[in-house]
């Protein structure tokens, strides 16, 4: 660790001398000591953990709750008004348990399974779109930021002519260099489009998420408009963000790669271990998911005392040469680990299934119908972003 502040605990870098790798020095801190003090954006120091095993026992222990007072990764440290019932991200145990059981009744591997034609004919409409505007073009513009927006907004009838307004509000809602009542007034604009969302999926429901959860069975009765509204908030931003920047980067990543991106052309049947490479080695939740102690817990010989925060740090855990050989090559022929891209334990990522389903349509796709692709200007020109909650490329001007 390089630098140390004032409040005495290093850190934590945020620095790449590779885009593609994490952060300098955190290999160093995860060797030193898994889980340490450590002094993060927001200027508060709380409890940092790199190791696999350590992530993996934060996040599994529900002495950890995810109701933490202060957000560590922004630079105020303010955390902005948090929704209630359906949320799931910002619930514990017991509502937290209900309510997931709730949507992941409707939130089924069949459901997912039965998008795949239509999420194929919305990446291949891109695709043409693309080929016709002619190179060069800005992929995450054209086709990394909208397929997956058009995904979910299918999946929850949202209607046409209101995806672009819900695309801004989702990128605005990411943003960690904005105070937050920019943050609040992108979630009062989205709030807004739900309720209408709601409103009109009661008056007239069809076949997509939002009906199924109004006409599901809610033995407990917690399904009021409020519920929908936050599940549907949570399940939109989620989904919309983080798929998008594994499309751009992961496109970037495979783009420089070249080697990596001959196998997968030579055998198309690559693809589902090439994506779980790739959220593996990318692993863009960069900040890693925080938590705070609701008791006094002894811990991979620390004492974590009540109250006291923690910060699972999922990207340095995926590195961790415990859990994969040679951690820092990618290799998408290597055997799929369980990484922690998706978190892990109750919290772990509900849309899993979909987004493995995207991604593998989207690279299975991408590369055969345009097999001359290439990036437009240098890696070292593009720009990052690691201003946002997930780790991804503003924008990738490509070439064929
Ligand atoms: C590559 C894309 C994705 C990545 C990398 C990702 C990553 C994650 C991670 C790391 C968590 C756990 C957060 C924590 O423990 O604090 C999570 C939770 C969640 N994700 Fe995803 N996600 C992705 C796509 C999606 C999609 C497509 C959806 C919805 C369709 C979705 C919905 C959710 C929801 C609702 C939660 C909260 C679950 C809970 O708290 O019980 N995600 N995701």
């Amino acid at each position: 660790m390089s630098e140390t502040t004032a409040a005495g605990a290093p850190a934590v870098p945020k620095a790449r001398s590779c885009p593609f790798l994490p952060p300098d020095g955190l290999a160093g801190i995860r060797e030193e000591a898994p889980v340490t003090r450590a002094t993060f954006t927001s200027g508060q120091e709380a409890w940092l953990v790199t190791g696999y095993e350590q992530v993996r026992a934060v996040l599994r222990d529900p002495s950890f709750s995810v109701n933490v007072p202060h957000a560590l990764h922004t630079q105020d440290g303010l955390v902005t008004q948090k929704p209630g019932r359906g949320s799931l991200l910002w619930q514990d145990a017991p509502e937290h348990t209900d309510d997931r059981r709730l949507l992941a009744k409707e939130f089924t591997v069949r459901r997912m399974q039965a998008l795949r034609p239509n999420i194929q004919r919305i990446v291949d409409e891109h695709l043409d779109a693309i080929e016709a505007q002619g190179g060069p073009v800005d992929f995450v513009k054209a086709f990394a930021n909208p397929v997956p927006s058009m995904v979910i907004s299918d999946l929850f009838g949202v209607p046409v002519e209101r995806r672009e307004e819900f695309q801004d509000i989702a990128e605005a809602m990411m943003r960690v260099d904005q105070d937050v009542a920019a943050t609040e007034a992108a979630g009062m604009r989205l709030g807004g489009l739900l309720y209408q969302l709601v409103q009109e999926r009661k008056a007239n429901p069809g076949d997509d998420l939002i009906s199924a959860l109004i006409t599901t069975e809610d033995p407990g009765g917690v399904i009021d408009d409020m519920f929908l509204m936050n599940a549907a908030g949570t399940l939109l931003i989620a989904a919309h963000d983080t798929t998008a920047c594994m499309i751009g980067l992961g496109t970037a990543l495979l783009l420089d790669r070249p080697d990596q991106l001959a196998l997968l052309r030579e055998d198309p049947s690559l693809v589902g271990n090439a994506v779980e490479e790739l959220l593996r080695y990318l692993t863009i939740g960069q900040f890693g998911s925080e938590r705070v102690a609701t008791q006094d817990v002894e811990f991979s010989g620390v004492r974590i005392a009540k109250g006291e925060q923690v910060v699972t740090h999922v990207l340095a855990a995926d590195f961790d040469p415990a859990f994969v050989e040679d951690p820092e090559r990618f290799d998408i022929t290597r055997r799929p680990a369980p990484h922690l891209a998706f978190g892990f334990g109750a919290h772990q990522c509900i849309g899993q299934q979909l987004a493995r389903i995207e991604l593998q349509i989207v690279f299975g796709t991408l590369f055969k119908r345009f097999p001359t692709l290439r990036l437009a200007k240098p890696v070292e020109e593009l720009r990052f972003r690691d201003d946002m909650v997930f780790y991804g490329v503003h924008e990738l001007p490509v070439t064929w």
